[in-house]
């Protein structure tokens, strides 16, 4: 079968859509050459002094892993004088990081999360990195945190890498999803899943079944009916799978189906869940979205949320529409 590389097909969705301009081909073209080099880093595991923690902490009040600040330098470098960005902003980083005066500027903006899915780093299960895109507000100066305060709908692309078995790496530009798989031979990503669907109907739910005692009743009610199986008012049985790395759960869905929820607790209403908005939720909701699934806050579309912090957090229900509707709905009756 002819292959057709990440270029290619670049190249020929601009010509069907005209949606993709030469500048934004080559900001998702230098991404994707990070992570292939974020790929090496993380193959060589012990070999490569990459594992364990770097015993810092970031904004989040995580510590950081070797790899999160690694996998957040090649970002940084590869991304910083190629003249496509205005600024980048990652979860590694409290403020947003503009282009260096000595750097020509572009007219987007880029936001990730180097390495997803970190507790499993030093335990080679699946991790990964996701990306956003969004344009540079209209005549913008100094880049600042307010300029990064888009609706997940102004994305003009997202994506993200998972380093599993293969390295592979999911797009949108909003003309579908599509998936590549990295030839680690000739260096290059090799398309290899046209238009991605998620089925609307489902049997498998993922979800960290150890803050049950903390969900508001909405979780509560959908997951007991859930786990209640064919006995229950579902009247079939569920599956349940959680990798706790959401772009190895996020790449299982967009496969077979599936819903994905990281709820917010009763611990800390002020802390609406473990999800960041802008470079986990919203790249997500964007790809799910395009692949025909649903993703909300539980109340309300992702993708609508006017963000108002770069690091905000929120509930995250995403994956098959049927599934994302009815433990929507519950929230709706509350
Ligand atoms: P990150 O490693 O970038 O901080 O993200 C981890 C996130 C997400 O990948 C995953 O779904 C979730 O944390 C797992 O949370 P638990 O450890 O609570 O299961
Ligand atoms: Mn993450
Ligand atoms: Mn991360
Ligand atoms: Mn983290």
């Amino acid at each position: 079968m002819k292959r057709v590389s990440l270029t290619q097909y670049l190249v020929e969705e601009q010509r069907l859509h005209n949606n993709i301009p030469a500048e934004l081909r080559l900001l998702i073209e230098v991404v994707a050459r990070a992570c292939k080099t974020i790929s090496h880093s993380v193959g060589k595991g012990a070999l490569g002094e990459v594992l364990g923690s770097a015993d810092t902490e970031n904004v989040q009040g995580e510590v950081q892993k070797k790899l999160d600040i690694i996998s957040n330098e090649i970002l940084l470098e590869a991304n910083e004088w190629g003249g496509h960005l205005a600024a980048m902003a990652s979860e590694e980083m409290e403020s947003i990081h503009p282009i260096p005066n000595r750097y020509p500027k572009g007219e987007y903006m880029l936001l990730f999360d180097p390495l997803d899915g970190s507790s499993n780093i030093d335990v080679n299960v699946s991790i990964g990195t996701i990306f956003s895109v969004l344009k540079a507000p209209e005549g913008m100066g100094q880049p600042s945190e307010a300029d990064f305060m888009q609706a997940g709908s102004k994305q003009v692309a997202a994506g993200y890498a998972v380093y599993g078995p293969q390295t592979m790496l999911v797009l949108t530009t909003g003309n579908g999803v599509n998936c590549f798989t990295l030839d680690r031979e000739m260096g290059s990503w090799v398309l290899t899943q046209r238009g991605m669907q998620i089925p609307a109907k489902t049997k498998e739910f993922a979800i960290n079944m150890s803050n049950q005692r903390h969900w508001h009743p909405p979780v509560q009610r959908y997951i007991s009916e859930l786990l209640a199986g064919d006995t229950g008012p579902r009247g079939t049985n569920f599956n349940m799978r959680w990798i706790a790395s959401m772009v190895a759960d996020v790449h299982r869905i967009l496969n077979r189906g599936g819903i994905f929820m990281y709820p917010a607790d009763l611990r800390d209403t002020s802390v609406p869940g473990k999800l960041r908005l802008m470079y986990e939720a919203n790249p997500m909701a964007f790809i799910v979205e395009q692949a025909g699934g649903a993703a909300t806050d539980g109340k309300q579309r992702i993708l609508d949320i006017q963000p108002t912090k770069l690091h905000q957090r929120v509930p995250v229900f995403l994956g098959s529409r049927d599934e994302v509707a009815v433990v929507t709905g519950y929230h709706q009756e509350t």
